[in-house]
């Protein structure tokens, strides 16, 4: 269906009345430009859909009746009083006095309905021949009996528990039991180095560390639990003293490879789980009770603990995994291919799906181990029907070559969904071609650890789509696009992106800085008492929303969030370093790469190979944070750009670093700099 009829974005067209947005003239749609291409729904797929048009004129009539309906769609032990309590903005309650338990609305409430022999967990390792079907009969015990092993070590409600590991059945059974506890949980991405592992479980106090002996990646076993030792101070290798918080250390056996072993702190997850009873009753916490902590990168160089809910944040999880992938329990196989480790597998890889009852595939691996094929296959032999993945991942596959998804039969797939960095509209037009058949329903969802769910996204049943755009906030979510006086952007300008009422996913604060939390999200727009969200956005003519990328000093790199001042720190933290400045630069397959431009000390040695020091410098921040974060170039310089006050003038290294030439040099303290970077830096 690649036909470009003008109807379905009228039919829908923005009807957020706090944006105010132009009413789309019929006429410029027709005249579209093929590069302004309008999909419509297809009216097949409309037909069926889960929601159509209707719902977002519900949730404009009456916000909150309309999240108050939404929040039924849970099990809830005690009923609340009131939907929202913003009495104490920016802090929300949401759902308030009622109480529920995540995990029993993720697991047990669909073995009760009947569907305990649904498979709630395909899990493929990456090792081939690797693969275990988990029913949600057989989850529950798992996590019963998970949950009671817990409670044995003394946990309590509101304890916390760090989860270090690769994706394995065992992270949805540790995460979920956690929830069932009211333990809060917080993930920590198992490719971050033990220096990021070790600040988070000490930021949150964790009590329990949770992780595998090593993970599996291309084909060989990696060390996980050596990291952790390093991390909790009981290795040679270890900076620190020991973590004080942690009491104990469970160890899923994953590759077998040998590990270190403290007897009074490790214990074997085979050693203690099979043997718990089953038995496990469940518990409603309040509403607003703290299910995660989740770590991201925010402009300075500590990572910010995002504190979510377990009442609202899972109303608007299981809502839009709902509405927005059109999810059809017992029928569709659904694939969000995000590591548990990232927000969008907590909410589109456990919390989301499973409280809908869905039959989720969960893979461990790369999407190239052994072979390119490896998605493909997975698709082809489990019939997936939903898929949802990243941009950098697609423009990956587009790298490969379309013959690799044409050697399979890829037509069980009926929806695609993108996230974690604007989709460029070639990479849209792949994947729909490509992946999709050429037919099938693509929904580009922007949102944010922050918002904890879906945001701004089409609804496939209800909303046309463009190559390349967001379209427009969910039903219930309101957003604007106003320029530095709050003033809303007129259509083609553009503006920050803000959302002006609070939403039930929202966070609730940042770990231990409750001011920061102010002050990074609320402090722009404080008068009007807007979200901000640190993007930049448009409105086009026709009324959809596109996405323009960070305004502030993070970077994007294949999705993954790290700020420009955690590299730079992680630069500086070396011997040889003065100063470093970071910029993240356009990059085909990752959006933004990082590029690194640093002066030495005078200290530094005169006889240094300075790109070997370079290579040095690289492996430093993987190691500091993570290989994710690790420069794609670094230039070694005499001097930096700045200001006559001292500023880094970053925007004309990113010039350099995208290939521009001559920006504006007047306001440096010494205009020749840019041109002694050119000619005397080192680059490796
Ligand atoms: C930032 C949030 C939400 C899960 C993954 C990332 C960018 C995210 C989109 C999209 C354009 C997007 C934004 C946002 N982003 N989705 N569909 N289109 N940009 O979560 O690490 O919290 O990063 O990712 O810049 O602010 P995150």
């Amino acid at each position: 269906m690649t036909t470009l009829t003008p109807i379905g974005l009228v039919a829908t067209a923005v009807s957020n009345p706090a944006a105010v947005n132009p009413v789309p003239e019929r006429e410029s749609l027709m005249t579209a430009h093929p590069h302004n291409e309008i999909f419509a729904p297809d009216p097949a797929f409309a037909e069926q859909a889960n929601a159509g048009p209707d719902e977002y004129e519900r949730a404009s009539a009456d916000r909150l009746a309309f999240w108050d309906e939404q929040a039924r769609r849970l099990d809830w032990s005690d009923e609340w009083s009131e939907v929202l309590d913003w009495s104490d903005a920016p802090v929300a309650k949401w759902f308030v006095g009622g109480k529920l338990n995540a995990a029993y609305n993720c697991v047990d409430r669909h073995v009760e309905a009947g569907n305990g022999d649904r498979v709630a967990i395909h899990w493929v390792g990456e090792p081939t021949d690797d693969a275990r079907d988990i029913t949600y009969a057989e989850l529950k015990d798992d996590v019963s009996r998970t949950a009671n092993y817990l409670s044995s070590l003394g946990l309590v409600a509101g304890d916390r528990v760090a989860i270090y590991m690769p994706l394995l059945p065992e992270t949805y059974v540790a995460m979920l039991a956690c929830a069932r506890l009211g333990l809060t949980h917080s993930v920590v991405f198992a490719g971050f180095s033990s220096a990021a592992l070790r600040s988070r479980v000490d930021d949150a106090e964790a009590k329990v560390v949770i992780t595998a002996d090593g993970q599996f990646r291309r084909g060989k076993p990696a060390p996980l639990k050596a990291g952790v030792d390093e991390a909790l101070g009981s290795s040679l290798d270890s900076v620190d003293g020991p973590a004080e918080s942690v009491q104990k250390v469970l160890v899923v056996r994953r590759t077998g490879i040998d590990v270190d072993w403290q007897d009074d702190r490790d214990v074997w997850w085979d050693e203690v789980i099979p043997s718990q009873s089953t038995d496990h009753t469940p518990e409603g916490f309040d509403a607003e009770h703290p299910l995660f902590v989740l770590y991201t990168s925010g402009t300075t160089g500590k990572p910010k603990g995002i504190i979510h809910t377990t009442g609202g944040y899972l109303t608007q999880a299981s809502y839009t995994h709902h509405v927005v992938f059109d999810h059809k329990p017992g029928k569709d196989i659904y694939w969000c291919t995000a590591d548990v480790g990232w927000v969008t597998g907590h909410t589109y890889g456990v919390y989301g799906p499973l409280s809908n009852g869905a039959t989720c595939m969960v893979y461990e691996g790369t999407p190239n181990s052994p072979t390119e094929h490896r998605h493909f296959e997975i698709i082809e032999k489990y019939g997936v029907t939903i898929y949802y993945s990243a941009p950098t991942l697609i423009r990956t596959f587009m790298k490969w070559g379309r013959e690799i998804p044409k050697s399979h039969d890829l037509s069980s797939i009926r929806l695609l969904g993108s996230v974690g960095e604007p989709i460029n509209p070639e990479a849209w037009r792949w994947y729909r071609e490509h992946i999709g058949g050429d037919a099938v329903p693509i929904v580009d969802t922007w949102w944010q650890t922050e918002t904890g769910a879906i945001m701004i996204s089409p609804l496939p049943g209800a909303t046309a789509t463009k190559p390349g755009s967001a379209m427009r906030p969910i039903p219930g979510v309101e957003a604007s696009i106003v320029d530095g006086d709050a003033k809303q952007v007129p259509p083609e300008e553009q503006g920050f992106l803000v959302i002006t009422e609070p939403w039930p996913a929202m966070l609730r604060g940042i770990w231990g800085d409750m001011e920061r939390y102010r002050d990074t999200y609320w402090s722009r727009f404080a008068e009007e008492g807007y979200y901000f969200a640190g993007d930049g956005a448009k409105w086009d003519s026709d009324g959809a929303l596109w996405i323009l990328g960070r305004v502030d000093d993070v970077m994007n790199i294949s999705g993954h969030r790290i700020s420009t001042s955690e590299v730079e720190s992680a630069l500086v933290g070396h011997d040889s370093v003065a100063e470093a400045a970071v910029v993240g630069a356009d990059d085909a397959t990752t959006g933004q790469a990082i590029v690194a431009y640093v002066i030495l000390r005078e200290s530094a040695p005169e006889d240094t190979d300075r790109l070997e020091l370079i290579d040095e410098l690289r492996a430093t921040v993987s190691r500091e944070i993570s290989p994710i974060a690790k420069p794609r170039d670094i230039t070694i310089v005499p001097e930096l750009p700045k200001t006559r006050s001292g500023k880094i003038m970053r925007r004309l290294l990113k010039d350099m670093a995208e290939g521009r030439e001559g920006g504006d040099t007047s306001t440096l303290s010494d205009p020749s700099i840019m041109e002694q970077i050119r000619t005397k830096g080192t680059r490796g």
